[in-house]
């Protein structure tokens, strides 16, 4: 038998058993006429005793052990006459009488602790190891359970999990395809889901009426913290539905997710932003409302006083920094360096400090005397001892640096708490979206998403303004899920896909199926997407989604463990239809 317990299970109670546990060899300390062993498994550490008097050759043995050799050791369990209490098993350890090596190990490239001297590359190399720490274990656990409430929210709720096909024909949801070459069909192609969308669209049509899935897609995107090119959706889909019925449902799970995951409940409901506000209040489509800290808009306030800058700016947007009315030069200088990197692209910034005694001191005082800059105070809010901010330019860019610098100043004032969770729906987002390089609009959701009746009169004189039945779930910043109710007229969709710039017969070509399928009964649905990882990682309070992936790419999308992707062998690329050589 190789265990009778795990590493993480003894305790005062089973004193005096005799017990087999096996595991990795977390260290071995030799200090004379004794061996320490800790002995690791992924349920926890225990201590075993390597006794020189009693047994020399069993201690021998245990001091030559090298650290993740997997052992099984079999001895009696004992109290600890120095105990710990860091770990659960710290009152006991065991006075070790068998040992048996399983199997040995090289030495390991770095520490599997914690605090690993392994750095970010060498951790993904060597990601096996990398799971060994319990840091980066528990994250998996995690979404493990996360996925276990959600199958069992949504299972209570009626819902059915169905598969999809992950070799498809190419969905249109923004981002370029993976593609896969299909040997029996040469020169043509499948493609690798960006989302089930049209599937699940599609299960409705056939009656399905609830359906989610807990699904991979495949997006070939740049990759940042967020984003990773193959990521895990809760997919969602429901019929005879509207918005209301969608937001109601998944703000359930929501809670249902946070008071399980996190013991958070939610006594609120969730608060909604219109789009347009939350562009215009913080800069951003997916806002951080841990903080406040919203836009003010000072051109009325602001223009007429003779500095062009200003005078000629489209918006001048301010946002009041409380308390800091003392920064120093240097982080006024900072801040500035902050707002001009190219990432941001502001061309400066604008301060004025409301200090303590009511005075002003600012970037401006050449223009603006102090009843001049009280007026801005006076349109902040600002108090003394607060720090405007400033900046002005083409609006929507403006928006969107000031944006940026708002999340900076709440960093840097501790507004962003990890274990503060502030969930908003944002909605009514616009149906189309302006594309400079193609000159055309594209959809801003996907082509599916339904305009509002009361803006369908705009599609053809003012596109951009048509708003759509979309909606976003934002918490603490982060697009945690997005959807939309659908179009379910082949009428309209067809007319979508006009507007969208596509002529019939690609229309057709590419979403003929659907637009078939819509002839026979299609009911009203909708539904939405919830980004599991970003999910997961905001539970386990990271940064990264990298962390709560088992495998996941690095940030040039590859697998450096795997070493994907790589070349293939001349024959496969022959069969494939690939061969671009032998042209
Ligand atoms: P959307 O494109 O908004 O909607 O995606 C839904 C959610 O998936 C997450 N997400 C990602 N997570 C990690 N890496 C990525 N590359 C990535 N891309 C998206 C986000 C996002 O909110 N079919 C629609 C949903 C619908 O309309 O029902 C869709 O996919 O958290």
């Amino acid at each position: 038998m190789y265990r009778t317990h795990t590493c993480g299970e003894l305790r005062i109670e089973q004193i005096n058993q005799t017990v087999t546990l096996s595991g990795w060899v977390q260290k071995a300390r030799d200090l004379g006429g004794m061996t320490f062993v800790d002995l690791r498994d992924r349920y926890g550490i225990t201590q075993f005793v390597f006794n020189m008097e009693t047994n020399a050759e069993l201690c021998d043995k245990a001091r030559k052990l090298g650290r993740e050799f997997v052992v099984a050791i079999t001895g009696k369990v004992t109290e600890r006459q120095s105990k710990n209490n860091k770990i659960p098993t710290g009152n006991i350890e065991i006075i070790a009488d068998k040992l048996e090596i399983l199997s040995k190990s090289a030495i390991p490239p770095f520490t599997i602790e914690d605090d690993t001297d392994g750095g970010d590359e060498l951790r993904m190399k060597y990601r096996y190891l990398d799971l060994r720490r319990s840091c980066v274990r528990e994250n998996l656990v995690l979404r493990h359970k996360l996925g276990i409430e959600v199958r069992n929210y949504l299972d209570q709720l009626n819902f059915i999990e169905t598969e999809t096909p992950v070799l498809i024909k190419s969905t249109p949801e923004g981002a370029r395809d993976f593609i896969v070459p299909s040997r029996m069909n040469p020169g043509q192609f499948y493609a690798l889901p960006q989302s089930p969308q049209v599937f699940k669209q599609l299960l409705m049509i056939s009656g399905f009426d609830r359906y989610y899935q807990i699904v991979k897609c495949f997006r070939d995107e740049d990759l940042r913290a967020d984003r990773q090119p193959e990521f895990t959706q809760i997919d969602c889909e429901m019929a005879f539905v509207e918005q209301e019925d969608i937001l109601d449902t998944f703000e359930g799970l929501t809670r249902h997710l946070f008071q399980k995951l996190r013991n958070v409940i939610f006594d609120y409901n969730f608060p909604r932003l219109e789009y347009a506000d939350a562009m215009e209040l913080y800069g951003s489509d997916k806002p951080d409302i841990r903080f406040e800290m919203k836009f003010v808009d000072l051109s009325v306030v602001a223009k007429g006083n003779g500095f062009k800058v200003f005078d000629e700016a489209e918006y001048i947007g301010a946002i009041c920094a409380e308390g800091c009315a003392n920064y120093t030069r240097k982080q006024l200088d900072k801040l500035t360096d902050f707002v001009r990197k190219p990432q941001i692209g502001a061309k400066g910034l604008v301060y004025v400090k409301y200090n303590e005694d009511g005075s002003f001191k600012s970037s401006v005082d050449k223009f603006y005397d102090a009843a001049q800059l009280q007026k801005w105070a006076d349109a902040c809010n600002a108090k003394p001892g607060d720090l405007i901010l400033v900046l002005v330019g083409d609006k929507s860019a403006t928006l969107t640096q000031l944006g940026e610098l708002r999340l900076e100043m709440g960093s840097q004032l501790g507004l962003r708490d990890k274990n503060v969770f502030k969930p908003l729906w944002v909605v009514n987002f616009p149906l189309l979206e302006w594309d400079e390089d193609s000159q055309r609009f594209h959809a801003m959701h996907h082509p599916f998403t339904s305009p509002k009746q009361e803006d369908f009169h705009l599609l053809e004189t003012d596109p951009g303004a048509v708003r759509a039945n979309a909606y976003d779930l934002v918490i603490n910043g982060v697009e945690v899920g997005g959807g939309s109710i659908r179009i379910h007229d082949t009428n309209l969709q067809a007319e979508m896909f006009k507007h969208l710039g596509f002529t019939e017969e690609e229309a057709k070509e590419q979403f003929g199926f659907l637009m078939n399928a819509f002839q026979f009964g299609a009911p009203p649905h909708g539904g939405i997407a919830f980004g599991f990882d970003r999910l997961v990682s905001m539970f386990a309070g990271i940064d990264s989604i990298r962390d709560v992936i088992a495998f996941p790419k690095n940030n040039s999308g590859r697998d450096v463990m795997i070493d994907s992707p790589s070349t293939i062998a001349e024959e496969q690329m022959i069969e494939l239809g690939l061969d671009y050589r032998k042209k």
